[in-house]
C-alpha cells in the first residue's frame, strides 16, 4: 500500500490562498527595493560548504544547523542556511567592485535550510528577503539600510515593532571585550553548558547569545562591550544613532546584542515584533554591518552591511495584526456555454485573455442556473453567453451583470464591446 507522505518535519506547503498573500507582500518589497535602489540578484541554493563555513566560525548556524552533502565524492555542498555568503562571493566573483559603482545595492528572495527545532516561526526550510550594500562603508549607509528594512514593515500595516541596535565596533574593540568577557566567565565557565565551554575558548562574544544559560548568575552584570569600544568605533556608533534619530526611526541600545553569525563588525541590529502572538520567535528582520568578508573571499578590503527579513515570520505577524492582504480576485468575464457549442467557450476564453481579461469559461455540460451560480460565487463582471442558435449566426449573447443587461453581438465584436464596457467602469470608479 502507498504511504500517506506528508511534507518533511519543519517545512510546510504554501497553498494558493497563502501564495495569494505572499505574492502580495513580495510586490510591496519589490517596489522599495526599487524606491531605495536596489537590484535583485538569484545565487544557487547550494555552494560550496566553505563560503559557509570559514575557519573557526563559533555559530551555531554554521557548526550544527547546515544541510551538508557530497554526491559521487565530490567536494561537499551546503544547502544554504543564509543568503549573505553566496552574494558576497558572487560579488568578489564577479568582480562588482570593479563593474559597477559603488556601492553594489543588491537583494534576494528565497529559500534558505536551517536544521532547527521546527516551531511556530522557525523552520528548516524558511524564506527570506534579504538585502546586502556592499564597497562603501558609511554610517549613513547603516542608517538607510534599516530605514529599508523598517519602511517595508511599515508599508505592510506593522505597528508592533521596535529596533534594536548595538555596536560590535572594531577587530581592536572586540579582542578587548573579549578579553574582559574571559575573565569575567573564567571561575564559572566549568557550570555553562557544552556549547558555552567551546565558546569560552573559541568565541566568548557567543555566550551572550546562549538560549540554554541566559538565566546563569554569571550572565548577570556581564561586561558592556560599549567600555571597549575604540574611540572610532563609539564615534562610528554614534554617527548611525544620529542618522536613525533624523530619520525619525525609533530604537533601543541594547549592548547584549551580539547576532548569532559570526562576520559582523560594528553596527548589528535586530527588528522585534513586541505583538503578543510572535511569541518566542519575534525577530522580524537582522543583520548588521561585515568589514571582513569581501577579502575572506578574495576581494579588496570592501565594507557591506545588509539584513534578512523571515518572510514566513513577516506572514505570520502580518495575520496577527490583521493586515488585509491579497483577497481572492473576482473574475472580468466568464463564458457560459449552452447547448452543442464545441470549442467555442475556449474560444472566446481565449480571446478575452489575449485582451487581458482575467477570463474563466464552463467546462462540462451545466444547466444555466448552475452557470449562473459560478458567474455569481466568481464575482464575473461580465457573463458571455455562448448559446447554441446564436453560434450559428457568428454571433453571442453578453450580460453585464451589475447593470442586468444583456445584449447580442457580433462574435467578433466582443473584445470591443468589452473594451468599452470595463472602460466606462473604470471612468466611474475613478
Ligand atoms: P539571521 O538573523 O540568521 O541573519 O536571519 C535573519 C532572519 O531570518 C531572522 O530574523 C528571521 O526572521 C529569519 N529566520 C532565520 N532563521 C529562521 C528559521 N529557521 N525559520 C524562519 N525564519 C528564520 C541572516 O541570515 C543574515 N544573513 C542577515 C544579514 C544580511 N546580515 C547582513 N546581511
Amino acid at each position: 500500500m502507498m504511504e500517506n507522505y506528508q511534507t518533511p518535519r519543519g517545512t510546510q506547503d504554501l497553498l494558493p490562498e497563502t501564495t495569494r498573500k505572499w505574492q502580495k507582500v513580495e510586490d510591496l518589497i519589490r517596489n522599495l527595493c526599487d524606491v531605495y535602489g536596489y537590484e535583485e540578484i538569484r545565487t544557487p541554493v547550494f555552494e560550496d560548504t566553505r563560503v559557509f563555513k570559514r575557519e573557526n566560525d563559533s555559530s551555531d548556524m554554521v557548526n550544527k544547523e547546515m544541510y551538508t552533502f557530497s554526491v559521487h565524492g565530490e567536494d561537499s555542498l551546503t544547502l544554504r542556511p543564509e543568503g549573505t555568503a553566496g552574494v558576497v562571493r558572487s560579488f568578489v566573483q564577479h568582480k562588482m567592485y570593479g563593474r559597477l559603482e559603488m556601492p553594489a545595492k543588491l537583494y534576494y528572495m528565497g529559500e534558505m535550510f536551517r536544521y532547527e527545532r521546527p516551531q511556530k516561526g522557525r523552520y528548516r526550510q524558511f524564506n527570506q528577503f534579504g538585502i546586502e550594500n556592499i564597497g562603501m562603508k558609511s554610517p549613513l549607509i547603516d542608517a538607510e539600510v534599516i530605514a529599508l528594512g523598517y519602511s517595508i514593515v511599515k508599508a505592510l500595516g506593522l505597528s508592533q515593532v521596535k529596533v534594536l541596535i548595538n555596536t560590535l565596533g572594531d577587530d581592536a574593540s572586540r579582542t578587548a571585550y573579549r578579553g574582559a568577557l574571559r575573565e569575567h566567565f573564567k571561575d564559572s565557565v566549568g557550570e555553562l553548558c557544552a556549547d558555552c565551554q567551546r565558546r569560552y575558548e573559541q568565541n566568548p562574544l557567543r555566550l551572550l547569545d546562549c538560549k540554554v544559560d541566559s538565566e546563569h548568575p554569571s550572565m548577570q552584570n556581564v561586561p558592556s562591550l560599549q567600555q571597549y569600544l575604540t574611540p572610532e568605533s563609539k564615534d562610528y556608533f554614534d554617527q548611525v544613532l544620529a542618522a536613525l534619530d533624523a530619520l525619525e526611526i525609533p530604537y533601543e541600545i541594547d549592548d547584549k546584542l551580539v547576532r548569532g553569525l559570526d562576520y559582523y563588525t560594528h553596527t548589528v541590529f535586530e527588528v522585534v515584533s513586541t505583538h503578543p502572538e510572535s511569541g518566542s520567535q519575534a525577530t522580524v528582520f537582522a543583520g548588521g554591518r561585515y568589514d571582513g568578508l569581501v577579502e575572506y573571499f578574495g576581494g579588496p578590503q570592501m565594507s557591506g552591511v545588509g539584513f534578512a527579513m523571515g518572510l514566513e515570520r513577516l506572514m505570520i505577524l502580518a495575520e496577527a495584526e490583521e493586515v488585509a492582504l491579497g483577497e481572492e480576485e473576482s473574475l472580468d468575464v466568464y463564458v457560459m456555454a449552452l447547448g452543442q457549442v464545441g470549442t467555442l467557450p475556449l474560444e472566446l476564453a481565449t480571446q478575452c485573455r489575449a485582451a487581458g481579461y482575467h477570463t474563466e469559461f464552463n467546462i462540462q455540460p451545466r444547466s444555466l442556473k448552475a452557470q449562473f451560480k459560478s458567474v455569481d460565487r466568481r464575482k464575473a463582471k461580465v457573463a458571455v453567453i455562448a448559446g447554441e442558435s446564436e453560434a450559428a449566426n457568428h454571433q453571442v449573447n453578453v450580460k453585464f451583470i451589475d447593470q442586468q443587461r444583456q445584449i447580442t453581438i457580433d462574435q467578433d465584436e466582443l473584445i470591443t464591446t468589452l473594451d468599452a464596457y470595463f472602460q466606462q467602469e473604470g471612468e466611474e470608479q475613478a
